[in-house]
């Protein structure tokens, strides 16, 4: 057994540094007491939890955001879902994580298309949502929907719930650590949209426990088509084999649809 001094002495030690410090520590606690428990200690446990913070969260960011600019910058933003530079606003800030910049070139039709089947759509719970509820002014919705959003990242949160605000939007942001524990909110469409192979890394069983257990009556489960790195390497094979596998025997509705940078399934219960 490891020490509970011990993994919170770990903690800290990685949230030490300015990369990993908003992350929420369930998830740093959990990484920190797998690393204890593998025997790992001093710098080598902090390098690995750092590693895999780096591999499921912080290689996404093209550059470190800052967040009061841009906070700034949504003050002087118009506040109907509908305006031009609200929309400009959006994508700019999308461009600035790798998963919402790679579905920039496809936006116009990626929720459209997707959601078409259950549109207008009245409820979202959106997992590890990066800065996919900026995505907002191009989903088909009802004028009353609400929205709740969750990720590792506490300061993307805490902008997410300023541009909720901002618009007058029914939303919430909660931090979650999806492979620890599964929300308890219920909506209309949950999206797990390109996270599966990040919380694969940390726990191999936990999409179909969470594909089972999530509160929703559809789940828009997408994959990217190719690495971070920009290559293909056989990806949309594999992720579509490997989804299909993982839901065998389930007696879920599924709706494929491939777009040039993603391949989503909406799975109805
Ligand atoms: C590939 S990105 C996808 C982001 C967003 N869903 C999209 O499609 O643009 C993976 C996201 O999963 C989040 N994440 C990684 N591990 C997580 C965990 N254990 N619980 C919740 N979110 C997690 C990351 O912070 C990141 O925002």
């Amino acid at each position: 057994m490891t020490d509970q001094p011990d993994i919170e002495n770990l903690v800290k030690k990685v949230q030490a540094n300015k990369k990993y410090e908003a992350i929420t520590p369930n998830l740093v606690r959990r990484l920190s007491k797998s690393a204890l428990a593998r025997g790992l200690s001093g710098k080598s446990a902090v390098k690995d939890v750092r590693n895999k913070l780096h591999q499921i969260g912080g290689a996404y960011f093209k550059q470190k955001i800052d967040y009061s600019q841009w906070l700034n910058e949504l003050k002087e933003t118009d506040k109907s879902l509908n305006s031009v530079q609200l929309r400009q606003f959006c994508a700019r800030m999308m461009g600035l994580h790798a998963s919402t910049a790679e579905r920039l070139p496809i936006l116009e039709n990626f929720f459209k298309t997707c959601l078409a089947p259950i549109s207008p759509v009245k409820s979202i719970l959106d997992l590890a949502c990066g800065l996919n509820p900026l995505a907002i002014p191009w989903m088909p919705l009802q004028l009353d929907f609400s929205y709740h959003a969750c990720d590792i990242y506490l300061d993307m949160l805490s902008l997410v719930q300023s541009f909720f605000d901002h618009l007058g939007i029914d939303g919430t942001t909660d931090a979650c650590d999806l492979v620890g524990e599964v929300p308890t909110k219920h909506a209309q469409v949950a999206f797990l949209l390109k996270s599966i192979p990040c919380l694969e890394q940390i726990d191999k069983e936990i999409s179909l426990m969470l594909l089972e257990k999530v509160q929703a009556e559809h789940i828009l489960v997408s994959f990217p088509v190719q690495s971070l790195g920009g290559r293909n390497k056989g990806m949309p094979d594999y992720y579509q084999d490997h989804f299909y596998e993982m839901i065998s025997g389930k007696a879920w509705q599924i709706k494929k649809f491939t777009f040039q940078t993603e391949m989503a399934f909406l799975v109805t219960k």
